[in-house]
């Protein structure tokens, strides 16, 4: 396969529900004004598993199960990576890189986990690698952080950053559907991972944190560094108890920079109705940027789907090519060594449910070790009666080894039930935004 003279070839790696919004822009513009005119593109070669399959809009003459086809065909100027996973992806993109081939990637697992390696092979080859893709879709987070808030101190990224989750707990609050109905209609609408259990168990969001926080925080923070929770073992009865104080339940990733050091975690917290990220819903994201210098800025939009992550894609390939060498602000992640904060050091505010029998003196119990483990009580409500009674408290902000050590100590009591259930709180005006 040779180039037509003149056209910039593009090959993917990958043709799914990603990919093939990518072809059907990449094809459907050709020719109708838009920037891409500057650089006639040409599509393919496409790598994919099964070749047979049809995919609507895309020529199967393109596709290919053989990897070389794509990396080592000497007319391709940007490859596309949509394919997602860690192996054989990080090898294939090592050797285009190598080769000097500029790369634009969707996948954040990979980016999460080996960024700074692909990044210093580019460096090296004079190569670029794009990654907008990688989090939140179609919103230019990456871009702001990257670029436009070089000269401003990020001190804290929050975030809904996952559109899978976010949609299945709108779905849930909003028409009551069944968490697994839910769950299958965001696979139907290509917002899921192929794997959906890395959106529902927090490793998508802490993935996208990861990339978030190194880039705010000119850090190099891996996957690793994220304590993820997801939303799996969400209980119904929390929903449904989150709302009646006045909540709504999120994913959230919360990273802040303070002077302890760096923490980044991902979680299902309780978000005040009246916080700017109550209101994000569906499939959408929203990130809360803050900074001393410029206040707070927050981006949101469409975090998942094909159209909307191929426009970011797209617009990573025309960046690409518009770009001079050593024009960019090229590559390799600053590293300001900055530590990781002990992840019980991390403060916020708590939501604790407790089954517990309802006998004289077991609030003033509960409340007493709260107390002593040097937490406050913000609010109390107690529902049900017998051995059948719940006990809901929300917490002021305290460290997660003060939640820890009153949660072993309450769980001793006679009179406490099961495991207690702990959310984080966001959004109760206190310390965090
Ligand atoms: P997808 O629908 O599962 O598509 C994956 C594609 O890659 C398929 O064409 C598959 O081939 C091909 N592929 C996978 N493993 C391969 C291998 N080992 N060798 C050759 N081909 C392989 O996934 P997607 O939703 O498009 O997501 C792609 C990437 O974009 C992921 O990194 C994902 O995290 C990221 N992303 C997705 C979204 C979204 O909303 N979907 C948003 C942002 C980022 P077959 O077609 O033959 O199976
Ligand atoms: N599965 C991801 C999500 C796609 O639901 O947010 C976007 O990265």
């Amino acid at each position: 396969m040779t180039a037509d003279s003149g056209a910039v070839r593009i090959g993917l790696l990958g043709c799914g529900t990603v990919g093939q919004s990518v072809v059907r822009w990449l094809e459907g513009h050709e020719g109708d004004g838009k920037p891409a005119d500057n650089h006639r593109l040409e599509v393919g070669p496409i790598l994919v598993r099964d070749t047979a399959r049809p995919r609507p809009g895309v020529d199967p003459a393109l596709l290919t199960d053989d990897p070389a086809r794509v990396l080592d065909d000497p007319d391709v100027s940007v490859i596309v990576e949509v394919m997602g996973g860690v192996q054989p992806t990080l090898d294939y993109l090592r050797r285009a890189l190598q080769r000097g081939v500029s790369v634009v990637t969707a996948n954040k697992q990979l980016m999460a986990r080996h960024g700074p390696e692909l990044f210093d092979v580019a460096q090296a080859s004079g190569a670029e690698l794009r990654f907008e893709a990688s989090v939140c879709a179609a919103i230019p987070v990456i871009k702001v952080l990257r670029e436009s808030l070089l000269a401003a101190e990020v001190t804290a990224v929050t975030g809904i950053v996952n559109g899978t989750t976010n949609f299945i707990l709108t779905e849930m609050a909003r028409v009551g559907l069944g968490y697994e109905e839910a769950l299958a209609r965001a696979q139907e609408l290509g917002y899921a991972e192929a794997d959906p259990t890395d959106d529902v168990g927090g490793a998508d969001a802490a993935a996208k944190m990861a990339i978030l926080s190194s880039l705010a925080f000119h850090s190099r923070v891996g996957i690793d560094d994220v304590p993820y929770e997801g939303i799996d073992d969400l209980q119904p009865e929390d929903l449904a108890q989150a709302a009646d104080l006045g909540f709504v339940v999120k994913l959230l990733g919360v990273a802040r920079s303070q002077a302890g050091g760096i923490s980044v975690r991902v979680y299902p917290g309780l978000v005040s109705r009246g916080h700017r990220l109550a209101a994000i819903g569906g499939p959408d994201n929203a990130v809360l940027l803050e900074s001393p210098t410029t206040g707070e800025l927050m981006l949101v939009g469409p975090g998942a789907g094909g159209d909307a992550t191929a426009s970011a894609v797209v617009a990573d390939i025309l960046s690409v090519l518009g770009t001079h060498q050593g024009s960019f602000l090229h590559n390799a992640l600053a590293d300001s060594g900055r530590p990781l904060m002990p992840p019980d050091e991390v403060t916020s505010a708590f939501y604790v449910r407790l089954s517990v029998a309802d006998r004289p003196g077991v609030l003033a119990k509960v409340a007493s070790i709260v107390a002593d483990e040097g937490l406050s009580i913000r609010t109390v409500v107690q529902s049900g009666t017998g051995d059948e009674a719940r006990l809901v408290l929300v917490l002021h902000e305290g460290r997660e080894r003060q939640m820890k050590a009153a949660l072993a100590r309450v769980s001793e009591m006679d009179e406490v039930r099961g495991e207690p259930v702990v959310l984080r709180v966001l959004g109760t005006g206190e310390g965090e935004p």
